[in-house]
């Protein structure tokens, strides 16, 4: 049987789904096409293969960046840090159409290694991708990218993870929705169970735990039960106050004291 919904509760519009989803950090994609180069920012990414290393990035149908990548068969993807936070939410503003983005932000660019779209200076790192797939869904289109080249600035990303005690201008953007974007603050680290705490493990134990507990406290109540019939048989003096607290604590209906029991002390 499923409980009712939790009090803390309310419906959503469906559209909201991908607002749930926001906090990943937001991506300058770059490409070039025809000796012309775009930037657009982006937050619907998602790992999609680790072997190979696939990634997806969904860009609404109607993005110049679009049409761009369909036609180039590739992109970049860089993760602009804080001193970025007013580029990135000018840039998604306008329109590779009609615009050379660079030129009116004055964006400063480096090469690549593996591909011809421009990699953005002052990133806290960069992927460089080839489109090995495209899945037209509603209304974006999903481009699979494979990724064929990684750098870093290793004050924003070290040991394999984005480095949270980085500098605040070397932290990369989250991107929470509207024009509202967040910084990672601080780890909690969560504990590691050692191979013999198992959480299987664990809880099995910690039941025979408590079943062994419940089974002594059992015996002795019937043990004191027993102390008290005798005592009653006997027609002695019977501390109720006493007895009724030790029957509060156990979990058995109480004992039937309506035979020769003495009230009082
Ligand atoms: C923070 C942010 C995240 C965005 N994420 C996406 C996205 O995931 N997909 C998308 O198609 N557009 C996204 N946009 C909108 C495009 O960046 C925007 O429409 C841009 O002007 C398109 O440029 P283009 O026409 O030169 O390609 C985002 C905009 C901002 C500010």
């Amino acid at each position: 049987m499923l409980n009712p919904p939790p009090e803390e509760y309310e419906d959503r519009p469906t559209s909201e789904a991908s607002r749930l989803l926001m906090g990943g950090p937001v991506v300058l994609v770059t490409t070039t096409w025809r000796g012309k180069a775009n930037v657009m920012p982006l937050a619907w990414h998602t790992p999609l293969s680790s072997k190979p290393p696939v990634i997806g990035i969904a860009v609404e149908q109607s993005r110049h960046t679009a049409d761009m990548i369909r036609h180039a068969g590739e992109f970049a993807l860089n993760f602009p840090k804080r001193p970025y936070l007013h580029h990135v939410q000018y840039l998604g503003a306008l329109s590779g159409e009609r615009i050379d983005k660079f030129d009116a932000l004055q964006l400063a660019t480096f090469a690549p290694t593996t591909i011809t779209s421009p990699l953005i200076e002052g990133c806290a790192a960069w992927i460089e991708c080839q489109v090995v797939d495209t899945f037209d869904i509603g209304d974006h289109v999903l481009f699979g990218g494979l990724v064929t080249a990684i750098h870093v600035d290793p004050r924003s990303y070290a040991d394999g993870r984005w480095h949270l005690g980085a500098d605040e201008e070397d932290r990369p953007l989250h991107f929470v929705g509207g024009n509202v974007y967040a910084a990672l603050d601080r780890a909690l680290e969560a504990r590691v169970p050692r191979d013999f705490e198992a959480p299987e493990r664990v809880l099995r134990e910690r039941i025979e735990e408590e079943l062994e507990l419940s089974r002594e406290a059992r015996e002795r109540r019937e043990e004191q039960l027993g102390l008290l019939q005798r005592e009653v048989e006997r027609g002695n003096i019977v501390d109720v106050d006493a007895l009724a607290a030790e029957i509060a604590t156990g979990d058995d209906p109480p004992l039937d004291l309506s035979k020769g029991v003495i009230l009082g002390g």
